[in-house]
This record gives C-alpha cells, sequence and structure tokens, in this order.
C-alpha cells in the first residue's frame, strides 16, 4: 500500500515511472482501450474545499479504470466532520467501506492525518496551503509532454507564490534536473517563504526573485501563472491589495519565446486574459486535460499495479 502525500517522496526515478504510466493512459485513452485494471475497487473522494478539475479527474479516472466511486464533495458542510468528528476517525470509517481515499481539505498536514490513521492508502488532493501532489506530477508531465525535457528550462512562477501548492508540490520535482533556473515573480507580501529559499540555496538551485513581470516575460520557456488564493487571507483588506498583482495580456505574448508555453494550475480569476486561449503558448487546458492521464497513473501506483 503507499500513500501519495508529497512530490517530496518520489525519487527523480519514482516520479519518471509514474509519467511513462500516465502516457500509456493517455494512449489506451485514445484508443478506447484502457484496461479495467481497477475493475473491483472502490474509490471514496471526500473534498473539504471546492474543486473542479481534482476531484472530477480523479473520479473520471477511477471510472475509466473500472472501478466505482463513492464521493463527499462538500464534506466541510455534509460529512459528520460538521458534527465535530476528527480527521482520524473519518480515516477509520472509510477504510470500512473504500479501497482507496481521495481527499482534500483546508489544513496543511491533514492528508497524513488521515494517512496516519487510514489502512487504505490516501492521496492528499491538496491540504492546505502545503501541497497538491498529482498537480505537481501533471504539471512534470505537461512540461515534458509540452517542451520534450524537464532540464536546462527557466521556469517563471507567478503570482501567489506563498500560498500556492502546486508550486510547493511542482518545485520539488524540477529541482531535480539540472540547469534549470527558476524566477519567482510575485508581490513582496506574497513571496516564497524563506525557509523554502533557504532549501533552494543549500541544494545550489539557482533562482531568482522579482517584482517586474516584464523583465521575466522574454527569459521564460514556462510561465506558471497562480491565483492570489483568497481563502488562504486573514482579510479582505489584505487580499485587496494583491489580487490583481499580475495579468498576463495579449500583447505580453509579445515578448515572450515563441516555444514557451503558459500554465496555470485553474481556476483562473485576474491573472490571464482570455484572450489569449487561442495562442499555441496557452497550455492550461492540456494541462487540465493531462490531470486524469496523470490521476490514472496515481491511482494505479498507490493499488501498487
Ligand atoms: N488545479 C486544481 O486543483 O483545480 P480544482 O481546485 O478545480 O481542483
Amino acid at each position: 500500500m503507499s500513500h501519495v502525500l508529497t512530490t517530496k517522496q518520489f525519487t527523480k526515478a519514482d516520479a519518471e515511472r509514474i509519467l511513462a504510466r500516465a502516457k500509456d493512459m493517455e494512449l489506451q485513452c485514445s484508443t478506447g482501450t484502457v484496461d479495467k485494471l481497477l475493475k473491483d475497487k472502490i474509490v471514496a473522494c471526500i473534498f473539504f474545499e471546492p474543486s473542479t478539475r481534482t476531484r472530477l479527474s480523479f473520479e473520471t479516472a477511477a471510472l475509466r479504470l473500472g472501478a466505482q466511486v463513492i464521493s463527499a464533495e462538500d464534506a466541510a458542510g455534509n460529512s459528520s466532520a460538521y458534527k465535530g468528528e476528527t480527521i482520524k476517525d473519518t480515516a477509520r470509517i472509510l477504510s470500512c467501506y473504500a479501497d482507496a481515499i481521495v481527499m482534500r481539505h483546508y489544513l496543511p498536514g491533514a492528508a497524513e492525518a488521515l494517512a496516519s490513521a487510514a489502512s487504505k492508502p490516501v492521496v492528499n488532493a491538496g491540504d492546505g496551503a502545503h501541497e497538491h501532489p498529482s498537480q505537481g506530477l501533471l504539471d512534470l508531465y505537461t512540461i515534458k509532454k509540452e517542451h520534450g525535457r524537464l532540464e536546462n528550462l527557466t521556469v517563471a512562477f507567478v503570482g501567489d507564490l506563498k500560498n500556492s501548492r502546486t508550486l510547493h508540490s511542482l518545485l520539488p520535482l524540477m529541482v531535480q534536473y539540472p540547469g534549470n533556473i527558476f524566477y519567482f515573480v510575485s508581490p513582496k507580501e506574497l513571496r516564497v517563504a524563506p525557509e523554502q529559499l533557504a532549501d533552494l540555496t543549500a541544494k545550489g538551485v539557482k533562482f531568482i526573485e522579482s517584482e517586474n513581470l516584464d523583465e521575466v516575460l522574454p527569459k521564460a520557456d514556462v510561465l506558471y501563472m497562480t491565483r492570489v488564493q483568497k481563502e488562504r487571507f486573514e482579510n479582505e483588506a489584505d487580499y485587496d491589495k494583491v489580487k490583481d498583482a499580475f495579468l498576463l495580456v495579449k500583447s505580453d505574448l509579445d515578448q515572450m519565446k515563441p516555444d514557451a508555453i503558459i500554465m496555470h494550475p485553474l481556476p483562473r480569476i485576474n491573472e490571464v486574459d482570455h484572450a489569449i486561449d487561442t495562442d499555441k503558448r496557452a497550455a492550461y487546458f492540456r494541462q487540465a486535460q493531462n490531470g486524469l492521464y496523470v490521476r490514472m497513473a496515481l491511482l494505479l501506483y498507490v493499488f501498487g499495479l
């Protein structure tokens, strides 16, 4: 039994095995010949925070592989957590019914707490501002598919880098590849945490912090836009100060490399103008599609298949 709690649990070889499996899943989906390897399994999806992509792609992944799904889509309001049941008791109960548990929660560390009490594999579908490992892996898959490589890339993360769990999951994967350079573009209130920067320095990773998107646009091979995470702010005034910090508009594309890609974990609010969607560099919908294949691969991984 394997949990998926953080991308830090994966070596480069582990991640590449999952990417290879995802590629196989993509091929099987495209030819309509998906092996029903999970046909006797039940997957529970319990979400304490809203989701479109993660929950529905995990459910689709399970169904495509022949599993059945039980789902609590508003667990904060509609599960017994509302009455005060603990995460650990929830883990014990879900382990009685399902063969694997996919959980999103607003508290950092919630997935680890669930896994510590579950007797079935747990997949972290996002725990507060901490991590979103399936997103990190689907982002890695997308970069590999779009650029054909994972090394010697300039990757610019833009927006709310303090609260972005997608950054927290993708970065530990990307730093395993040589020659990558990272730009962190954010308002000063939303900088990458100092301890994360110290960790990068200790590992010899090359990074540059900036508050100026224009200086980064011509350099980026991957422009990774992020939403300012309103739900992580303590008050509306602080959010209002930074909510529209960086908006990518069509004229910005002129400054970018012709083979750059624009990524966004979505949902977008005011970070990427819709007029950009038709440009071939806009990769965010392809990125979301890749989530299905990577989540199929991850379900197989947790079952040891
Ligand atoms: N990227 C992502 O996690 O999207 P959802 O919140 O819609 O699942």
